[in-house]
This record gives C-alpha cells, structure tokens and sequence, in this order.
C-alpha cells in the first residue's frame, strides 16, 4: 500500500499544481484560464497533491480539579455540573512556569515524534488559541524557537474552539497549493488563566491542555477531503473577553471590574452551538460526498455532553458509538478539545486506516468549523528506539541553545556602541561649529 506519510516530489508539482479531486470542485488546479498541465508538450506529468495527518500529540498538566474540589469554591454541585454539562473534572496549569507555549510544545514534539520527522522539515507552524501568551509576539513563533523549526513561518489563529479545525483548513490549502510540505497545527490553551473563579456559570467548564497533528503533503489520495468554515459576528457578544483590546485597554477599572475575564451567555451560546454543529457536519460530508451513515469517527468539539447529543447524536443521526466523547475528564479545553480527543481515539482504537473521519467545532466569534477526512495514514506505528529518541532530545536541546545563543547576540549588539550614531554626533559637532574644528587652537 502506498504510504501517506511520504511527502511528494515537489518539483514534480512546479510547486504550484494541486487538485483536491475529493472535495467537490472547491480546490484549484493552480492552472486557471490555461491549458491542463499534463497536456503541454515539454512539462512534467500532473501530479495531484493530497494533505494527510501524519503525526499526532496531546499535553494536559497534572494538577486535576474535580467537581468536588469546586464546589468549595463557589455555590455548585458535583450533580449539577454532571447532569448539564457531562463534565467531572478537568486539568488546569496550576504552575506559574505552564504557559499556552510550554503546553504546545510537548504536544507538538509527540507529533513529531509519531510522523518522525525532524522539527526542521516543518513549513508552517499555525498556532490556533484563546489563550495566547502575549498578544504579540505570535505564540506559534514561541513555539517555532522552542522546537528549532528553523525553516518554518509562524502565526497565531484567532478563531477560538473552532480554531484548530480553522487551522487543519490552513494547513491543508497550503500543501494544496504546492506551498508546503509539512504543517504543525496545534491547539493550546491556559484558559484557568482567564476564568473568573467566582464565576460559577463558568469556571466549571473550562480546563487547560493542549493537542498538536502534523499534516504532510502525499500523493496518496484521501486525507483532508473538505472542509466549512463559518462566522457570525453579530454574536461576538456571547462569548468574549471585554479589556486588554483596543477597545477597552487595560486600566485599574477593568482589572477592578473584572474585564479581564472571560463573560458568556451560555444559554446563547448553547442554542447557536446546536444548530452550526449539525448543519456544519451536513455540509462538510456532502462535499467530501459521504452520508452520514458512512461515517466512522465524529471527533467533536467537548464543550457539553447535551450540546453533542442534542447536535450529533439526535440531528445527524450517528450512533453514539461513533462520537468520541471525552469531556468528562478535561472540560472544555476550548482549541485543543478536538486534537485532544483525536489522540484519546486513536490510543482507544476507535481509528483505523481506511476510516471516514469527521471534525466538527464552535466557538467564540462566534464561529464554527468542519472537516471530513479519509484517514490513510497507519495507526500502529513502530515505536521509536533509543536512537532516535536520543537524537531528537539533542536536536531540541541544539535549539534551546541556537536560541540563547541568538538572545545573546542580540545583547552584544544592544551594549556596544553604535557606530552610525557615533558618526551622526561627529556630523552634528561638525555642523555646530560651522566646519570650523580646530579653529580655537590655531587662534
Ligand atoms: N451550579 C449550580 N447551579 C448553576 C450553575 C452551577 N455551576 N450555573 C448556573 N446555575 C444555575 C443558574 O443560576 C440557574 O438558576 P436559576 O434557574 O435559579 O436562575 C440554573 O442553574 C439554570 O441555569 P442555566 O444557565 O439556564 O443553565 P443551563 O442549563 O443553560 O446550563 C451552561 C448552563 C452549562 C453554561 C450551558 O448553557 C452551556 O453549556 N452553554 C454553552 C457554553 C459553551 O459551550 N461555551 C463554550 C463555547 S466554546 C469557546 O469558544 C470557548
């Protein structure tokens, strides 16, 4: 069988062609308004280009916070939560020294390590978060350094809980467009950083973690087939974080006021999240032309278990046992719920090559996602040996000191004495004294 994990001849491709023959005529050929390219004299034969997970990896910190350990804190109930959420306990980033990129990076190394392929090879980095470590510099350019991914581009994707399968839809239209060979897409989160704790509508549904898949280019066909992206702003307002935009910057009034969490009407957001989940997954599987019957493997967003019933389960129809569900333990991990998941389905079996896949998300913007996938690339891979683990420790460990290195260049350039400055105050005492230096001697 042909392996999906192995990138294409990229020459082959002049870098530019694609076809994405599955996905119902949205993809291009890259050859608008001219001839078909295996049709001219002279050219290399057409080669389709096909965007296929390859590696997979998934980070929670350890510190658990269950339902029992909340209802010290505020007025709730371990029943409560349970019965309207489906939710037991979650994992939260209790160390000062866990951040969104700390959490990224592990998972983004079992990824690598799953695909083996070398942080180096990476063409694009797409870092999709609610909770990014600053808002600027980008967190996926954090990540970039901390993993040594020399050759790759970098950027944070804002599209909250949708914002993983956002960034699957990235990654796929730039390996179809000849543009990359490799993309990490991660989903990461710290979102206990910004709940309020004394807000029990909720602090009870969030968790922190973070999931990470590498896409790689293949000539084998399947993979991402097709995907649907959404928006509706005029629901920002359900589900936002007031202060520290442009909107409202940061002061004393809105840390005092509380601004800098994060406020929600969740009986809205749990109407709006019904309705997209059902029809996003409808629309993604008709252009990838599968009924929902096909379907072996819903990974969906893990906000509530009634959203997933109400939407999956009742609307579409799929049986339970196809819908991964792992809420219970994690909360809402917001961007990293599905990569999460994906992982927990995987280690539980529940994916297989040959398998039609489907992703489905909400999330603040509001905004919501879909992609179908036709899953080709082998679960069992060999585990790594020694060797290679050893190898890929020095790698990370070159890259961690590469970035000191660069960090302490970029000292020595900040305390030495800048010598186009020294030139521009020997010009300015020039121009004072009228070209005249030396004068007060020779008088
Ligand atoms: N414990 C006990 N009682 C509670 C709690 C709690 N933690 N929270 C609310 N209640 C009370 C309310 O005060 C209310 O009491 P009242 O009837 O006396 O006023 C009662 O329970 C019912 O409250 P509702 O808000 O109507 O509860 P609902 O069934 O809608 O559940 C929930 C609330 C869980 C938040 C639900 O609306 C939901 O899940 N919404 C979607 C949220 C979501 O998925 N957000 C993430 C989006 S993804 C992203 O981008 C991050």
């Amino acid at each position: 069988m042909a392996d999906a994990t192995k990138p294409p001849d990229r020459a082959a491709n002049n870098g530019t062609a694609n076809n994405g023959t599955a996905n119902n005529g949205t993809a291009n050929n890259g050859t608008a308004g001219q001839e078909p390219r295996a049709e001219r004299v002279g050219e290399p034969a057409y080669r389709p280009r096909y965007a296929h997970i390859v590696g997979w990896g998934s980070y929670v910190p350890e510190k658990v916070i269950t339902n029992h350990d909340l209802e010290q804190i505020v007025d709730t109930n371990d029943e409560w939560i349970r019965s309207r959420t489906g939710i037991a306990e979650r994992h939260v980033a209790a160390d000062p020294k866990e951040t969104s990129v700390t959490l990224a990076v592990a998972a983004a190394r079992k990824a690598l390590e799953v695909a083996d392929v070398p942080a180096g090879k990476i063409d694009l980095i797409v870092c999709a978060t609610t909770t990014p470590e600053y808002a600027f510099p980008a967190t996926a350019c954090l990540i970039q350094d901390a993993l040594g991914a020399d050759n790759a581009g970098a950027f944070d994707l804002s599209a909250a809980c949708s914002g993983f399968v956002y960034g699957l839809a990235m990654a796929r239209g730039q390996i179809l467009a000849g543009d990359a060979e490799y993309v990490l897409v991660i989903g990461t989160e710290t979102l206990s950083r910004i709940v309020d704790w004394t807000d029990r509508g909720t602090c009870i549904l969030f968790g922190d973690g973070a999931g990470a898949v590498l896409v790689a280019a293949s000539e084998v066909p399947g993979g991402i087939l097709a995907v649907d992206l959404g928006s509706d702003g005029s629901g920002g307002n359900t589900l936002i974080l007031p202060a520290g935009g442009s909107a409202m910057p940061t002061s004393l009034e809105t840390v005092s006021s509380g601004m800098h969490y994060l406020k929600m009407d969740g009986k809205a957001v749990f109407r709006f999240a019904t309705r997209v989940m059902a029809a996003s997954t409808r629309k993604v599987l008709t252009r990838a032309g599968y009924t929902p019957e096909e379907v072996d493997l819903v990974v969906p967003h893990q906000a509530n278990l009634r959203i997933i019933q109400n939407s999956v389960l009742n609307q579409l129809k799929i049986p339970e046992e196809k819908v991964f569900i792992n809420l219970e333990k994690y909360g809402n991990t917001s961007t990293a719920s599905i990569p999460i998941a994906l992982c927990e389905a995987i280690a539980a079996g529940k994916l297989r090559t040959g398998h039609k896949v489907v992703f489905v998300g909400f999330g603040a913007g509001l905004t919501w996602a879909a992609c179908a996938i036709d899953w080709r690339t082998p679960i069992d891979k060999a585990e790594a040996n020694w060797w290679k683990n050893t190898r890929r420790q020095a790698t990370y460990s070159a890259a961690a000191a590469r970035s000191m290195w660069r960090r302490a260049v970029r000292w020595v350039y900040d305390v030495l004495p800048d010598p186009e400055a020294k030139g521009q105050e020997a010009r300015r005492d020039r121009e004072e004294t009228g070209g005249q230096e030396g004068t007060d001697e020779e008088a």
